[in-house]
C-alpha cells in the first residue's frame, strides 16, 4: 500500500466534535456531559449508522470546546460550525439538514463570540372561547377551541395549560373536560380575592368568540396507573383536575372514590357535572364554613390497601391537612397540587444570599425582600413565570451548585432532597448562601 494511499483512508470530509466533558457538579461554567452531551452523542452515532453516513464522516467524543455556557456543543469541520442541540431532534436535524444535506441548521448554529443562549420561544397555541357559564359560586366554566378548528393537543388527566393574559400576563388552569373528547379544552376559572390581574383580567375581557394564546398542556399531577385504587380529595376549585381523572378513571372501570369538601352545595363548582362524572363513587362534604365539620381525613386516610394511591388538590390548608394524615403511606403514593400558597411558606422569613448564573457568567446578590426571579429579571433576563407563588412549576430552574431553601409545592420530597431543581419565584438560599443556577 502507497503512502498516498494510506492517506487519503485517513481522510475524512466532513469531522464533527462533540464535547462530552465533565466538570464537577455545580461548575460555574456548567459541563456538556451534565447537559445530556453523553447519551445524545450516543444516539447521534446509532443514527450516523441508520443513516449510512460512511467512512467519509467521522464523529468524535471530545473534551471541553470551551463553550460550556452553551452546552451540550459540537463543531464541524471543514466549515468549523458550532452548534448548540439538546434533544434527539435536533440531532436528527443536524444529520439530515447539515451532514447529508450541506445546509446549516439556523436555529441551533452560534455565533463567533456567543456566551448565552437565545431563549427558544415555548410553543404556543391559539384558542377561542367557545361556551361561558357562569355560576353563583365564583368559578365560570369556559370551553376553549382551536382557533382553526383542528383538534387540540391531547393531554393527561392532572394537566395544565396557561392562558397568557398580557405582556408578562400568564395564568395556569387544569384542564377539567374528558381527555377523550379532542375539540375542546374545559377550565374552571374562579374570580380571585384578591386578584392578581391574571383570573380577573380573563373574566372581564374574554367573551365567547375571543381569542386568546395558551401553552401546550404539561402535567405536574399524574396519576399513577400502576395503582389498584386512587382516592381524590378535592376542595372548591381543586375539583377541576379530578374531573378529568375521573372521565378516564370511570372510562376505564378502575377503583376510585372522590371526596368532595366546599362549605355548601351552592358554593361546589360544577356539582351536577361531578354527580355525573362519578355516580356513586362520590362522597360530597359540606361542612357550612366550619372544617371540624368536614371530611373525617383520619379515617379516609387510616389503613391504606396494597398499591392504593391518594390525590388531593384544593387550599392550602386541606393539602397540608392530608399529607399529614397521609405521612405513613408509602413513598409516592401521596400526591397533591394547591391553587393558593400556604401562609406558612409566605410567612417564612428571608435573608439576603448570591446567585451566579453559570450561562451568563454573572453573580446576583438577592436581597431579603426580593425573590430570585425579581433580582434575574432585573439584571435584564427574561425568564417565564406564572403564579410566582411556587405552585405552577412554571419558573423551574435548573441547579448546578449550592445549598437551596425549598418553598415550593411543585417538587416532591425526593426531588426536593436530590437538589438539582428549584423554583426561583419563591425558593431561596440562606444568609451567605450562593446558588449556581442553569440561566
Ligand atoms: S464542558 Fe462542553 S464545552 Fe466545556
Ligand atoms: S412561577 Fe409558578 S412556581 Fe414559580
Amino acid at each position: 500500500m502507497s503512502k498516498n494511499q494510506l492517506t487519503s483512508e485517513r481522510h475524512y470530509d466532513i469531522h464533527v466534535f462533540c464535547c462530552i466533558n465533565e466538570r464537577e457538579s455545580g461548575h460555574p461554567r456548567g459541563s456538556c456531559s451534565a447537559r445530556g452531551a453523553g447519551e445524545l452523542q450516543a444516539y447521534m452515532k446509532v443514527r450516523g449508522k441508520v443513516l449510512k453516513l460512511g467512512k467519509r464522516v467521522r464523529i468524535n467524543k471530545s473534551g471541553c470546546l470551551d463553550r460550556c455556557e452553551l452546552g451540550p456543543v459540537m463543531v464541524i469541520y471543514p466549515e468549523g460550525i458550532w452548534y448548540h442541540y439538546q434533544s434527539r431532534e435536533d440531532i436528527d436535524e443536524i444529520l439530515e439538514h447539515h451532514v447529508i444535506g450541506g445546509e446549516t441548521v439556523q436555529r441551533l448554529m452560534l455565533q463567533p463570540g456567543q456566551s448565552v443562549l437565545t431563549p427558544a420561544e415555548p410553543p404556543r397555541i391559539e384558542l377561542q372561547v367557545k361556551k361561558i357559564k357562569e355560576s353563583p359560586n365564583d368559578v365560570s366554566r369556559y370551553e376553549l377551541v382551536s382557533s382553526d378548528g383542528q383538534d387540540l393537543p391531547s393531554f393527561v388527566p392532572g394537566a395544565h395549560i396557561d392562558l397568557f393574559t398580557g405582556p408578562g400576563l400568564r395564568r395556569s388552569y387544569s384542564l377539567a373536560g374528558d381527555p377523550a373528547v379532542r375539540n375542546r379544552y374545559v377550565l374552571g376559572i374562579r374570580r380571585e380575592k384578591p386578584s392578581r390581574g391574571g383570573s380577573e383580567w380573563l373574566l372581564d375581557h374574554l367573551a365567547v368568540g375571543d381569542h386568546v394564546s395558551a401553552s401546550l398542556p404539561a402535567n405536574n399531577f399524574s396519576l399513577d396507573r400502576q395503582a389498584t385504587h386512587h382516592t381524590l380529595i378535592a376542595g372548591g376549585i381543586g375539583i377541576t383536575p379530578m374531573m378529568a381523572m375521573g372521565h378516564l378513571l370511570m372510562r376505564e372501570g378502575a377503583s376510585c372514590h372522590l371526596h368532595f369538601c366546599a362549605p355548601n352545595e351552592r358554593s361546589a363548582p360544577f356539582l351536577d357535572e361531578i354527580r355525573e362524572i362519578f355516580d356513586d363513587k362520590l362522597t360530597l362534604h359540606f361542612d357550612g364554613g366550619d372544617s371540624t365539620q368536614g371530611i373525617d381525613l383520619p379515617s379516609v386516610l387510616k389503613d391504606p390497601s396494597p398499591k392504593e394511591h391518594v390525590y388531593v388538590c384544593g387550599p392550602p390548608g386541606l393539602v397540608a391537612s392530608v399529607r399529614a394524615q397521609a405521612s405513613h403511606w408509602p413513598p409516592g403514593s401521596v400526591h397533591w397540587e394547591q391553587f393558593s400558597a400556604s401562609p406558612v411558606s409566605k410567612a417564612k422569613s428571608n435573608e439576603a444570599f448570591t446567585v451566579l448564573l453559570s450561562r451568563q457568567q454573572v453573580r446576583l446578590e438577592v436581597p431579603p425582600d426580593q425573590s430570585i426571579l425579581d433580582v434575574v429579571r432585573s439584571a435584564g433576563i427574561e425568564v417565564e413565570s406564572s403564579c410566582e407563588d411556587g405552585l405552577c412549576g412554571c419558573c423551574r430552574t435548573r441547579l448546578l451548585g449550592g445549598v437551596p431553601e425549598h418553598r415550593d409545592v411543585v417538587l416532591t420530597d425526593s426531588e426536593k432532597a436530590i437538589g438539582d431543581e428549584m423554583m426561583i419565584c419563591i425558593s431561596r438560599g440562606k444568609a451567605g448562601e450562593t446558588l449556581v443556577l442553569d440561566l
